[in-house]
Protein backbone atom coordinates (compact mmCIF):
# COMPACT_ATOMS: atom_id res chain seq x y z
CA UNK A 1 0.00 0.00 0.00
CA UNK A 2 1.45 3.41 -0.94
CA UNK A 3 -1.60 5.64 -0.64
CA UNK A 4 -2.00 9.28 -1.36
CA UNK A 5 -4.88 11.12 -0.07
CA UNK A 6 -6.50 14.19 -2.12
CA UNK A 7 -8.49 16.59 -0.36
CA UNK A 8 -9.36 19.77 -2.09
CA UNK A 9 -6.84 21.59 -1.56
CA UNK A 10 -4.08 19.12 -0.29
CA UNK A 11 -2.18 16.36 -1.39
CA UNK A 12 -1.08 13.66 1.47
CA UNK A 13 2.06 12.03 -0.28
CA UNK A 14 4.89 10.00 0.38
CA UNK A 15 8.13 11.82 1.40
CA UNK A 16 10.23 12.92 -1.46
CA UNK A 17 14.11 13.73 -1.13
CA UNK A 18 13.83 17.73 -1.90
CA UNK A 19 11.27 17.44 1.72
CA UNK A 20 13.92 16.99 3.86
CA UNK A 21 15.33 20.24 3.69
CA UNK A 22 11.74 21.86 4.73
CA UNK A 23 11.13 19.93 7.40
CA UNK A 24 14.99 20.60 8.70
CA UNK A 25 13.78 23.84 8.64
CA UNK A 26 10.72 23.83 10.17
CA UNK A 27 11.88 21.51 13.44
CA UNK A 28 14.54 24.10 13.95
CA UNK A 29 12.05 26.82 13.95
CA UNK A 30 10.84 27.94 17.51
CA UNK A 31 7.45 29.10 16.39
CA UNK A 32 6.39 25.18 15.37
CA UNK A 33 8.74 23.59 18.10
CA UNK A 34 6.66 25.89 20.95
CA UNK A 35 5.17 22.81 22.74
CA UNK A 36 8.10 20.44 22.13
CA UNK A 37 11.13 19.59 23.98
CA UNK A 38 13.11 21.76 21.48
CA UNK A 39 14.39 22.63 18.47
CA UNK A 40 15.81 20.06 16.72
CA UNK A 41 19.68 20.09 15.05
CA UNK A 42 20.12 19.40 11.43
CA UNK A 43 21.10 15.77 11.91
CA UNK A 44 18.25 14.74 14.43
CA UNK A 45 15.72 16.40 11.93
CA UNK A 46 17.26 14.49 8.76
CA UNK A 47 17.21 11.02 11.21
CA UNK A 48 13.58 11.64 12.02
CA UNK A 49 13.05 12.61 8.07
CA UNK A 50 14.44 9.24 7.00
CA UNK A 51 12.89 7.09 9.90
CA UNK A 52 9.09 8.67 8.80
CA UNK A 53 9.82 8.32 4.73
CA UNK A 54 10.95 4.55 5.49
CA UNK A 55 7.50 3.68 7.03
CA UNK A 56 5.41 5.27 4.99
CA UNK A 57 7.22 3.25 2.17
CA UNK A 58 6.74 0.65 3.85
CA UNK A 59 3.03 0.79 5.32
CA UNK A 60 1.29 3.19 3.19
CA UNK A 61 0.75 5.82 5.51
CA UNK A 62 2.10 7.01 8.59
CA UNK A 63 3.87 10.85 8.76
CA UNK A 64 2.40 11.97 5.11
CA UNK A 65 4.01 14.98 3.63
CA UNK A 66 1.14 17.62 2.91
CA UNK A 67 1.20 19.30 -0.77
CA UNK A 68 -0.71 22.28 -1.22
CA UNK A 69 -2.45 22.34 -4.68
CA UNK A 70 -0.66 24.59 -7.01
CA UNK A 71 1.38 26.03 -4.03
CA UNK A 72 3.97 25.07 -1.31
CA UNK A 73 5.17 21.46 -2.25
CA UNK A 74 5.79 20.80 1.48
CA UNK A 75 3.61 22.49 3.69
CA UNK A 76 4.42 20.14 6.80
CA UNK A 77 3.19 16.83 8.03
CA UNK A 78 -0.18 14.77 8.89
CA UNK A 79 0.74 11.83 10.54
CA UNK A 80 -1.13 7.99 11.24
CA UNK A 81 0.69 5.91 13.97
CA UNK A 82 0.76 3.90 16.67
CA UNK A 83 1.05 5.65 20.21
CA UNK A 84 5.01 5.31 20.51
CA UNK A 85 4.71 4.83 24.36
CA UNK A 86 2.39 3.41 27.28
CA UNK A 87 -0.31 5.49 29.36
CA UNK A 88 -3.97 4.68 30.61
CA UNK A 89 -5.22 4.80 27.24
CA UNK A 90 -2.72 2.73 25.26
CA UNK A 91 -2.35 0.70 23.05
CA UNK A 92 -4.00 3.29 21.01
CA UNK A 93 -3.92 5.07 17.73
CA UNK A 94 -3.31 8.54 17.23
CA UNK A 95 -3.40 11.32 14.82
CA UNK A 96 -0.98 14.45 14.51
CA UNK A 97 0.02 17.80 12.47
CA UNK A 98 2.45 19.69 12.47
CA UNK A 99 3.02 22.59 9.75
CA UNK A 100 5.67 24.95 8.61
CA UNK A 101 4.54 28.23 9.96
CA UNK A 102 3.67 30.26 7.08
CA UNK A 103 1.03 27.61 6.40
CA UNK A 104 -0.94 28.14 9.28
CA UNK A 105 -3.98 29.89 9.70
CA UNK A 106 -5.86 28.73 6.33
CA UNK A 107 -7.40 25.71 7.54
CA UNK A 108 -4.75 23.01 6.29
CA UNK A 109 -4.12 20.64 9.59
CA UNK A 110 -8.06 20.12 10.01
CA UNK A 111 -8.24 19.56 6.03
CA UNK A 112 -5.26 16.90 6.16
CA UNK A 113 -6.41 15.74 9.67
CA UNK A 114 -9.61 14.80 8.72
CA UNK A 115 -8.44 13.16 5.20
CA UNK A 116 -6.32 10.97 7.52
CA UNK A 117 -8.88 10.35 10.05
CA UNK A 118 -11.12 9.53 7.52
CA UNK A 119 -8.34 7.21 6.07
CA UNK A 120 -7.57 5.43 9.39
CA UNK A 121 -11.82 4.72 9.70
CA UNK A 122 -12.49 3.76 6.06
CA UNK A 123 -9.12 2.01 5.06
CA UNK A 124 -7.55 0.31 8.22
CA UNK A 125 -10.72 -0.31 9.89
CA UNK A 126 -9.78 1.72 13.43
CA UNK A 127 -12.12 1.74 15.70
CA UNK A 128 -11.27 4.78 17.69
CA UNK A 129 -8.37 7.42 16.60
CA UNK A 130 -6.89 9.56 19.51
CA UNK A 131 -5.04 12.96 19.69
CA UNK A 132 -3.06 14.40 22.11
CA UNK A 133 -0.96 17.52 22.84
CA UNK A 134 0.56 19.12 25.73
CA UNK A 135 -2.70 21.14 27.66
CA UNK A 136 -0.89 24.53 26.98
CA UNK A 137 -1.10 23.93 23.29
CA UNK A 138 -4.33 25.40 22.88
CA UNK A 139 -3.78 26.14 18.98
CA UNK A 140 -3.44 22.18 18.46
CA UNK A 141 -6.77 21.58 20.59
CA UNK A 142 -8.36 24.14 18.54
CA UNK A 143 -7.40 21.66 15.36
CA UNK A 144 -9.32 18.99 17.27
CA UNK A 145 -12.34 20.72 18.76
CA UNK A 146 -12.61 21.47 14.70
CA UNK A 147 -12.57 18.04 13.64
CA UNK A 148 -15.28 16.91 15.95
CA UNK A 149 -13.07 14.94 18.24
CA UNK A 150 -14.30 14.69 21.90
CA UNK A 151 -12.26 15.55 25.13
CA UNK A 152 -12.91 14.03 28.62
CA UNK A 153 -10.72 15.03 31.30
CA UNK A 154 -10.44 12.09 32.94
CA UNK A 155 -8.44 11.35 29.64
CA UNK A 156 -5.43 13.62 30.74
CA UNK A 157 -2.68 12.48 31.24
CA UNK A 158 1.16 13.20 32.27
CA UNK A 159 3.73 12.39 29.32
CA UNK A 160 5.70 9.51 30.78
CA UNK A 161 8.80 10.93 28.71
CA UNK A 162 8.54 14.14 30.19
CA UNK A 163 9.98 14.75 33.66
CA UNK A 164 8.03 15.99 36.76
CA UNK A 165 7.91 20.04 36.70
CA UNK A 166 8.34 19.68 32.98
CA UNK A 167 6.46 22.78 31.32
CA UNK A 168 4.56 20.21 28.73
CA UNK A 169 4.28 17.26 30.91
CA UNK A 170 0.19 17.56 31.39
CA UNK A 171 -1.04 16.35 28.34
CA UNK A 172 -4.73 16.30 26.91
CA UNK A 173 -6.35 13.29 25.05
CA UNK A 174 -9.12 13.67 22.23
CA UNK A 175 -11.09 10.64 21.13
CA UNK A 176 -12.56 10.40 17.49
CA UNK A 177 -15.19 6.98 16.99
CA UNK A 178 -15.50 5.54 13.84
CA UNK A 179 -19.54 5.41 14.73
CA UNK A 180 -19.13 9.22 15.17
CA UNK A 181 -21.70 10.82 12.29
CA UNK A 182 -19.06 13.53 12.03
CA UNK A 183 -16.69 11.16 9.74
CA UNK A 184 -18.48 11.15 7.02
CA UNK A 185 -17.04 8.01 4.90
CA UNK A 186 -17.27 6.14 8.44
C1 LIG B 1 -1.27 22.99 15.44
C2 LIG B 1 -1.24 23.56 14.02
C3 LIG B 1 -1.10 22.43 13.02
C4 LIG B 1 -2.57 24.31 13.81
O1 LIG B 1 -2.54 24.95 12.56
P1 LIG B 1 -3.72 25.96 12.17
O2 LIG B 1 -3.41 26.50 10.84
O3 LIG B 1 -3.96 26.88 13.31
O4 LIG B 1 -4.99 25.01 12.13
P2 LIG B 1 -6.09 24.79 11.00
O5 LIG B 1 -5.51 24.12 9.84
O6 LIG B 1 -7.24 24.13 11.66
O7 LIG B 1 -6.45 26.27 10.56
C5 LIG B 1 -7.42 27.00 11.29
C6 LIG B 1 -7.24 28.47 11.02
O8 LIG B 1 -7.26 28.71 9.61
C7 LIG B 1 -8.28 29.70 9.31
N1 LIG B 1 -8.71 29.51 7.93
C8 LIG B 1 -8.39 30.36 6.90
N2 LIG B 1 -8.88 29.90 5.75
C9 LIG B 1 -9.53 28.74 6.04
C10 LIG B 1 -10.26 27.83 5.23
N3 LIG B 1 -10.41 28.00 3.91
N4 LIG B 1 -10.79 26.74 5.84
C11 LIG B 1 -10.66 26.54 7.16
N5 LIG B 1 -9.98 27.41 7.98
C12 LIG B 1 -9.42 28.50 7.41
C13 LIG B 1 -9.28 29.49 10.42
O9 LIG B 1 -10.12 30.61 10.58
C14 LIG B 1 -8.36 29.31 11.61
O10 LIG B 1 -7.81 30.56 11.94
P3 LIG B 1 -7.49 31.05 13.44
O11 LIG B 1 -6.26 30.30 13.85
O12 LIG B 1 -7.24 32.49 13.31
O13 LIG B 1 -8.68 30.71 14.27
C15 LIG B 1 -0.05 24.54 13.84
O14 LIG B 1 -0.20 25.58 14.76
C16 LIG B 1 1.30 23.86 14.05
O15 LIG B 1 1.82 23.22 13.16
N6 LIG B 1 1.87 24.03 15.27
C17 LIG B 1 3.17 23.49 15.57
C18 LIG B 1 3.19 22.00 15.69
C19 LIG B 1 2.26 21.49 16.77
O16 LIG B 1 2.12 22.09 17.83
N7 LIG B 1 1.64 20.35 16.47
C20 LIG B 1 0.81 19.66 17.39
C21 LIG B 1 1.62 18.93 18.34
S1 LIG B 1 0.69 17.68 19.17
Amino acid sequence: MNAIIETARLILRPWRDADVDEWVAMSADPRVMEFFASTQERADAETAAAVMRERMDRNGFGWWALDVKGGASFAGVIALQDVPFEAPFTPAFEVGWRLAHEHWGRGYATEGARAALEFAFAELQHEEVVAMTAAVNLRSQMVMRRLGMTHDETDDFDHPRLAPGHRLRRHVLYRASRHDRAFSSS
